[in-house]
This record gives C-alpha cells, structure tokens and sequence, in this order.
C-alpha cells in the first residue's frame, strides 16, 4: 500500500513530505520532479507569491544513491516566505475558504492558524509525491498530463488573458475547468468487489481533495446521464495487435471500478479563488460586526497550477493500484509481474 502525508504551514519553514511503500530500486530523478514543481508556479493568474518561491525538493531519506530502498521517502521543500511568527493576525473570515469553520472547529480567533494550513501551498508536497509516483509509472509506459479546458467559462488563451485582467482590476477572481488523464494504464487496476477498492471512487477522492475542486466527471459523465445506453456505451473490439479495446471511450477508461485499457480521463470543476481584491462583507470572528473580509495576498485564477496537482493525485492513486495489483517490494519483482500478465 502507498501511504503518502504532508506537513507544513504556508508561511512556515518548510512543507514536508512522507510518501511510503514505494518499491526497492526505482531511480529518483530529481531533476525530473523539481520541473513538475515549477510547471505548479505557472500560469496566468497567479499571484505574487508563486513569483517569491523557487520550489525544490530536498529528499531527507529512503533512497541510497539515487535509487529507492524501500524506506518511507521522506523530503521538504523550503519556503522562501517564511515569515509565519511575524504575519498579524486575521478577524475577517473569506467567504470560500476555510477561515470561518475552522476557527470554529479549533476554537481560534486569530484565523491565521486556519489559513497557514488550509491554503494550497500545501499541494507543493502533492506535486513532489506524485511526481515521483510518475516516475515509477514511466517504467511501465504509464504517462498522465493535464490540459486547461476553460477559465471563467472561456477557452481560447486570448479571452481567458482578457477575463483574467479584468477581474483583476475589479478586484474579483475566478474558476474553470480541467481535465486529467493517463495513458496505457493496464486493464484491472482497481475491483468491483469492495466500495473503497473501486478506482474511479479513489480517483475522485484524491481529485476533489485539491482545494476548490467542487466536481469531478470520468469520460462523458454528466452529459451521458442525457444519453441512451446505446448512445454512450463503448463497443467492444479484438483485434490481434491490440487485444480488447473500445472504439469510443465515454466511459473515460473505467468500467465496474476498474481500469478497462482505454486512457484515464477526468475533468475537475475548480471554483473561483475565495480571496477577492473587492473583499465580500463578512463578519468580524470577535466582535461580531458586518466587516469586509481580509485580503491576502493571492491568486486571480489558478486553473493550469490545478491540473497539475490533478495530475500528481492520479499518478499516486493509479501506483497505489498498480503496486496493488503487481506486488511492491522491489521494482524487478514488479517488472515480472507486469510482463507475465
Ligand atoms: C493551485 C491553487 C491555488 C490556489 N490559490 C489560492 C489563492 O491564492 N487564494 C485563495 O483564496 N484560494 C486559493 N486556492 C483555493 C483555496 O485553497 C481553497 O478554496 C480553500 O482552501 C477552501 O477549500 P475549498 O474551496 O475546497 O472549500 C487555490 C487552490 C489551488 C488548487
């Protein structure tokens, strides 16, 4: 099993990472996982943040050299704006983000401690851990990349550079949509035969834990629930170069919670960035008096950045039940089992 865990405040020294179960001798490329790093920083949008930090992984343990010894992967990843003990303290919670609730939960009125942890800072480690999950499905010819569907229901560059701007001088933000998906997964990742083993459900567990994800559709799937069954149901073909394969893939690469052979494909809905430049009233945590809600410094939209821990939270739910299914010890070992399937 593929345990992964993060640590780390926003602001605080450092964002940490434990990612166990991974097999014996997989080479870690960390050249490879400090570019998935910088593609998160990127996009239009984004804020001035992203244009502080230059995120790099500093792996503490689990590998010798430069291969995996079956150890927990542990690492961090430094925060140049570590400034966490000297930010004041916030009253004003944002409609949109945790602020309000999780004072509430851990009884704080300085709604700093809600958004050091809350904010998607944290999905820097998601990206290290999924890229190094990448890279063990590489060895099996398992590839996954993201594309930006639409910002603020846009989707030429132009239109969405032009949107952007604009809620930008208006103080607003905004949301949209992007897509995920993996290529040459093996059929039969994932089971039918337990709620918690299905793949699409673990999919899009670890796709809608990405803040401000609120929807998560495989293949046709809020479209196919207007359709016929003989509409949307992908025929089945063999042929002898390419075994069982679909001439349609609506089903987005899942059957019965599985993997069914055909590419991997989600979209995710991302809501619009909850801290506007305009605030939206609110009320004070302590005083209890209509005020505007605090503004930090932040993101107009961050769709591409979205993808792509969209992208790193399928790589770790897809070697989760791929190291399932062909055994974790050592990557030789696995390598024989993949052949002998
Ligand atoms: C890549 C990325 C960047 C984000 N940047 C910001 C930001 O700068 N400001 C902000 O208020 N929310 C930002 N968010 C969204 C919040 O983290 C999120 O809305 C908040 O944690 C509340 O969670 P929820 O939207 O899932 O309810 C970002 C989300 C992602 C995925």
């Amino acid at each position: 099993m593929l345990r992964f865990i993060s640590a780390g405040e926003s602001h605080g020294e450092s964002m940490v990472g434990i990612l166990e179960g991974l097999p014996a001798g997989l080479t870690i490329d960390v050249g490879f996982i400090n570019k998935e790093l910088a593609r998160r920083q990127l996009g239009y949008g984004r804020g001035g943040r992203m244009k502080i930090e230059k995120d790099a992984i500093h792996i503490l343990s689990g590998i010798k050299g430069k291969k995996t010894i079956g150890s927990p992967v542990s690492f961090s990843i430094k925060n140049k704006d570590f400034k966490i003990n000297v930010l004041p303290s916030v009253s004003e919670p944002r409609p949109g983000h945790a602020d309000l609730s999780g004072a509430l939960k851990y009884g704080f009125t300085d709604i700093r401690c809600v958004l050091e942890r809350a904010s998607a800072r944290e999905t820097v480690v998601r990206v290290a851990a999924g890229s190094i999950c990448k890279i063990l499905l590489r060895e099996f010819g398992i590839s996954i990349k993201s594309t930006r569907i639409s910002v603020g229901g846009q989707t030429s560059f132009k239109k969405i550079k032009e949107i952007i701007d604009i809620a930008k001088n208006k103080g607003d933000s905004l949301g949209g949509v992007f897509q995920v998906q993996a290529a040459n997964v093996p059929v039969g990742l994932g089971s039918y035969v337990h709620y918690d083993r299905r793949l699409d459900a673990r999919l899009a567990s670890g796709l809608m834990s990405i803040p401000a994800i609120k929807a998560v559709e495989f293949g046709a799937g809020f479209e196919s629930a207007s359709k016929l069954g003989s509409e949307i149901h992908d025929v089945i073909k063999h042929s002898k170069s390419k075994g069982f394969y679909r001439m349609t893939n609506n089903a987005g690469g899942l059957e019965g919670g599985m993997s069914n052979g055909e590419i991997i494909v989600a979209r995710c809905a991302m809501k619009p960035i909850a801290t506007l430049g305009s605030p939206l009233p609110s009320v004070h945590i302590k005083t209890k008096k209509q005020v505007k809600a605090s503004v930090q410094r932040s993101d107009i939209s961050a769709v591409e950045a979205a993808g792509v821990i969209g992208e790193s939270m399928m790589a770790i739910v897809i070697a989760d039940a791929f190291l399932e299914k062909f055994g974790s010890d050592n990557l030789k070992q696995i390598k024989k089992h993949y052949k002998s399937q």
